[in-house]
């Protein structure tokens, strides 16, 4: 199994390449979200706001530490996975020219793709996406100060027959355990719990069915090359294969994130790292492929609406902490990323 294994827009610099001795040791907090279950973030008796004083806490030192976090008891009932689920293994499994049927192009950008490319190296993945919320806007061309708005719609594929229900009822329970967790978020800055969900209203939220195939090289090949996340927050269920690895803040290490079923895992984005000035950052994370078994994951990207000013929160900056970064047009920014195969600019290009 050598260099020729895999063709060469596939190979990582050897400096990216993933170790084979990654361990799951020293990783992401875990966080039972059994609190959030007696009621809504900010309401409830004395002892449930004990116990959700203690959650807010455990969730703010993640965010502060880590940027990454995984949950369980989060109330999205498990059925809405694992429909979805087989509704992906099903996708997946489709002849290619059935799944090119519903092929992202120029046109739109959602539907299936088995090409996209992190930092100019390609991912060993094919993936399907859809939107949340029909209608959702973005701006039409990147250009600054561009006001046509255009409308991008979901294609769903013939087959599986219930893919289109499974998706779309999957996308209604993560959607509110995501507002859940942005309103702890907001609690852990201090903020009202409601503070920020005023920015999803007319959301641009996404969600990604990824499938990674067994890989001949493994060491050679990322499933996702490194990258953060530009939204706000993902919510993202992984399978029992595992190789979801994160950078360690405290020291730079990659670690592997553990498989427990019907958990989610989640991440605080760039959005977030802004509107905190910075008390929270985005983490670096990469997904490890494997030879032996294909690897299904399901991301929900938690993203404002196109309109969205996306500056540090007033209340969190002062004299003494002025803002970090300069305000920007998440629309703009979306689509500039998305018309310019898919590079990422990562928040430190809109930094002062
Ligand atoms: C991603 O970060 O885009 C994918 C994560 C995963 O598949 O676990
Ligand atoms: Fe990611």
């Amino acid at each position: 199994m050598g260099l020729e294994a895999v063709d060469a827009a596939f190979v990582q610099d050897v400096e990216h390449r993933p170790k084979p001795t990654i361990t799951e040791a020293g990783g992401i907090p875990l966080i039972d979200l059994s609190p959030l279950l007696a009621g809504p973030v900010g309401g409830g008796d004395d002892s449930c706001c004990a116990a959700l004083r203690g959650l807010v806490d455990e969730v703010e030192a993640a965010c502060r530490d880590w940027g990454f976090f995984q949950v369980i008891n989060h109330g999205v009932p498990v059925e809405l996975l694992e429909r979805v689920q087989s509704a992906a293994k099903e996708f997946f499994a489709l002849p290619p020219e059935e799944k090119r049927r519903v092929r992202r192009d120029e046109e739109n950008p959602l539907g299936y793709y088995d090409t996209e490319h992190t930092k100019n190296v390609r991912d060993w993945k094919e993936v399907f996406d859809f939107v949340v919320a029909e209608p959702t806007f973005i701006p039409a061309s990147g250009e600054p100060g561009e006001e046509r708005l255009r409308e991008i719609k979901n294609q769903w594929p013939e087959y599986p027959s219930q893919f289109r229900e499974a998706c779309k009822e999957y996308a209604d329970g993560v959607e509110s355990l995501a507002f859940k967790l942005l309103e702890l978020i907001a609690l852990t800055l201090r903020l009202p719990a409601r503070r920020l969900n005023g920015f999803f209203k007319d959301s641009t939220s996404f969600i990604r069915l990824n499938h990674y195939p067994p890989c001949p090289s493994p060491h050679l090949a990322l499933g996702v090359g490194r990258h953060k996340d530009a939204g706000a927050l993902t919510v993202l269920s992984q399978d029992e294969v595992g190789g979801l690895d994160v950078k360690r803040k405290s020291d730079g290490e990659w670690v592997r994130v553990k498989p427990i079923p019907n958990s989610y895992i989640i991440n605080v984005g760039d959005i977030i790292q802004v509107w905190s000035n910075d008390r929270y950052e985005s983490a670096e994370h990469r997904v490890s492929v494997n030879s032996e078994k294909e690897r299904f994951s399901i991301p929900f990207f938690f993203n404002p609406a196109h309109y969205t000013v996306v500056r540090p929160l007033e209340e969190l900056t002062s004299e003494e902490d002025p803002a970090k970064y300069h305000e920007y047009n998440w629309g703009e920014f979306f689509t500039t990323r998305k018309n310019s195969n898919y590079k990422k600019q990562g928040v430190e290009n809109i930094q002062i």
